[in-house]
């Protein structure tokens, strides 16, 4: 399946376009199914419905795990690095992490979760957290991961969303030298979750924890009961495999659901490519499973290829900046794929943290999440990869389920920054305002994607309206990424951006809408409007412009409390970088703030700011001005 020129690739693009049924066909030929399909794609961007390799059963654990047992039992799966570099680090084969899975399945089964139940998992970078996504793919459970950053409040909107029976999680995590209290995070939120029925606790921090009889199991308990037969329950390629939650424009985050062998076929072809995986290559993908990127690059898309997967708990400035470049080093990376936030804020350190560490085993960089800059990209590239490493700037979303436009290693000419080209069966246009195509080169537009492809969203978890409205709604038959892009001259596509309300603080997407809203919970809130700003380290920092008539003592403290809101209602990671408290937003006559005015204040622009003649009060706009540059 892997692409090896660029007459290969442009060939294959071809073929993926003129021919998409046999282009997947061909691709899915490389997995294993316990029956092929019927039909290869039906679908519209109407309803939207979407169906790959319809009729076809499979078990995604099966091309993860047992397909590799034979000839591979005894490889390193998972390389686990922790927080603390003093401790040994892990490895798991295939044989023992096929074992582990499977055992933990039946721990799940003994505790009466069923194929289709939903289970929540907030875990630390363990392990056991890949060995939880896996043994509920194993037994057709839907799993939904909540990264380790959100909120008591946060996860149990998410756990009542989806109505989940089960929560998995640890005594704590350690993030650099903080702890987080996982389960007494948890504790807080299942107050408000009547569907849950049992926790299971894993022993991480060993931190002291309250555990309720009759509903929270000791992980370490429960894998004794058990054994480690489980079959892989047959699924439907178009079952639900996992639900993850992802913020967008408006109201709250929204379940976004992947099924089973679309994801599979998308994550494991894209992984192959892009990075161009050798077998026996160590690939360590910094993310938290959490994210969608830590789902597709360092559980499903490497396990399905028989690749080694490194899982590391930490961060990377702790102790020091030297820390991913050790683990490099002591693991033989092969391929390291980061976050530009992660690079710039390495790159601040200087090239000092990596003086005397052998990086030599690196062939391969990625980058995901947000834009790079150019800067980064060079740094990058030189200090880390000696120049001898492509980079792949990867384009994709939670939505999108694997990558969507990006190089792929050794194949397409690399342009520093810019995301390149679409990979095979993926069929972007760029269009204008009014949702009229905008065609050459040279150009700019939003982005949108005119072609089903496997790995895509296929709704909205209990809402397939909102999915219609927030992806398929605002051009009609198009798949709109919520992202602005430029196609160059050469035909090279570069993300510019959310065009939409989403600000991307250090990769993470957060809505402006969730961020007012927890704001204005705030006791003498009256009214508040979130914009971005450029970041040198986040990419984007959040900018809080807030109503606040009455302050009973220094500001300073109040600004600390809204913070503290804020932590409560959404999580540490939505948290403004600053608050401006101010008396009026800009409004139109009917009544609609101008985040633009606000936008350009948050850059530091006081001139230019375009028409105000709308505005209900302009005079407004001169004091906010005036209080912002007192910041
Ligand atoms: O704005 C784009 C940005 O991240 C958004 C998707 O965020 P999320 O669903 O959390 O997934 C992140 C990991 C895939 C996109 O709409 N984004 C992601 N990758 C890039 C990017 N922006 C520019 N360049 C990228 N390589």
């Amino acid at each position: 399946m892997q692409i090896k020129s660029l007459a290969e690739y442009e060939e294959t693009y071809k073929f993926s376009v003129d021919h998409p049924e046999e282009f997947w066909a061909g691709i899915a030929e490389n997995f294993l199914w316990k029956k092929k399909w019927d039909k290869v794609l039906s679908w519209n961007f109407t309803e939207p419905k979407i169906k790959w390799f319809e009729g076809a059963k499979l078990n995604i654990t099966e091309n993860c795990l047992d397909r590799h047992l034979e000839k591979n039992g005894d490889k390193p799966a998972i390389i686990w690095e922790s927080n603390d570099p003093e401790k040994p680090s892990v490895t798991l084969t295939y044989k023992i992490l096929h074992e582990q899975v499977c055992r933990f399945a039946n721990v799940l089964k003994k505790n009466g979760v069923k194929k289709g139940d939903r289970i929540c998992i907030y875990m630390p970078m363990v392990p056991e957290l890949a060995i939880a996504v896996l043994a509920c793919a194993r037994i057709g459970a839907v799993h939904s991961v909540i990264f380790g950053g959100f909120s008591a409040k946060s996860i149990a909107d998410r756990i009542n969303d989806s109505a989940c029976k089960l929560v998995i999680t640890a005594d704590g995590s350690f993030r650099g030298n903080k702890q987080i209290q996982l389960k007494e995070v948890i504790d807080d939120a299942l107050i408000g979750c009547p569907t849950v029925e049992k926790v299971i606790v894993l022993t991480h921090t060993r931190t002291p924890v309250s555990m309720l009889k009759g509903r929270d199991l000791w992980y370490e308990d429960e894998i004794k009961l058990v054994d480690t037969v489980c079959p892989a329950e047959e699924m439907d390629a178009e079952d639900m495999l996992f639900i993850l939650y992802t913020s967008g424009s408006t109201g709250k985050p929204k379940g976004v659901v992947h099924t089973v062998g679309g994801y599979m076929v998308y994550a494991g072809y894209t992984f192959s490519n892009a990075f161009n995986y050798q077998p026996g290559e160590v690939f360590f993908c910094t993310a938290d499973i959490g994210w969608i990127t830590g789902h597709s690059y360092i559980v499903y898309g490497p396990l399905s290829q028989g690749a080694t997967t490194l899982i590391f708990e930490g961060i990377p400035t702790y102790p020091t900046p030297s820390r991913f470049w050790e683990i490099v080093e002591k693991h033989k990376v092969n391929i390291l794929y980061t976050a530009p936030t992660a690079i710039r804020s390495l790159m601040s350190f200087g090239t000092e943290p990596l003086n005397g560490i052998d990086m030599s085993s690196l062939r391969v960089l990625g980058s995901v999440g947000e834009p790079i800059n150019e800067e980064a990209w060079h740094w990058f590239d030189e200090e880390v990869g000696h120049k001898k490493c492509p980079i792949v700037d990867t384009w994709w979303q939670t939505e999108t389920g694997g990558l969507m436009i990006s190089p792929i290693a050794f194949v397409t000419p690399l342009k520093p920054a810019c995301a390149t080209l679409p990979l095979p069966g993926v069929q972007p246009l760029l269009v204008d305002e009014q949702g009229k195509e905008i065609e050459g080169n040279g150009v700019n537009g939003n982005l949108c994607i005119k072609f089903p492809w496997p790995g895509m969203l296929r709704t909205t978890y209990g809402d397939h309206e909102r999915c219609k409205q927030t992806y398929f709604s605002t051009y009609p038959e198009l798949y709109f990424t919520g992202d602005g892009c430029m196609r160059d001259e050469n035909g090279y596509y570069k993300i510019t951006g959310r065009v939409d309300d989403v600000i991307n603080v250090s990769g993470h997407r957060i809505g402006t809408a969730e961020v007012e809203n927890a704001i204005n919970m705030h006791a003498g809130v009256v009214e508040s409007a979130v914009v971005g700003f450029p970041h040198e380290v986040k990419g984007q920092g959040i900018y809080a412009f807030v109503i606040y008539p009455k302050i009973h003592d220094e500001p300073e403290l109040t600004k600390k409390d809204i913070l503290q809101t804020v932590t409560r209602v959404i999580g540490a990671i939505a948290k403004p970088d600053k608050i401006l408290f101010v008396s009026g937003l800009p409004k139109t006559r009917s009544g609609k703030i101008m985040r633009r005015i606000l936008r350009k204040i948050a850059e530091g622009e006081t001139t230019s700011l375009g028409d105000t003649s709308t505005l209900l009060d302009p005079a407004v706009v001169d004091e906010i001005i005036a209080a912002a540059q007192q910041l």
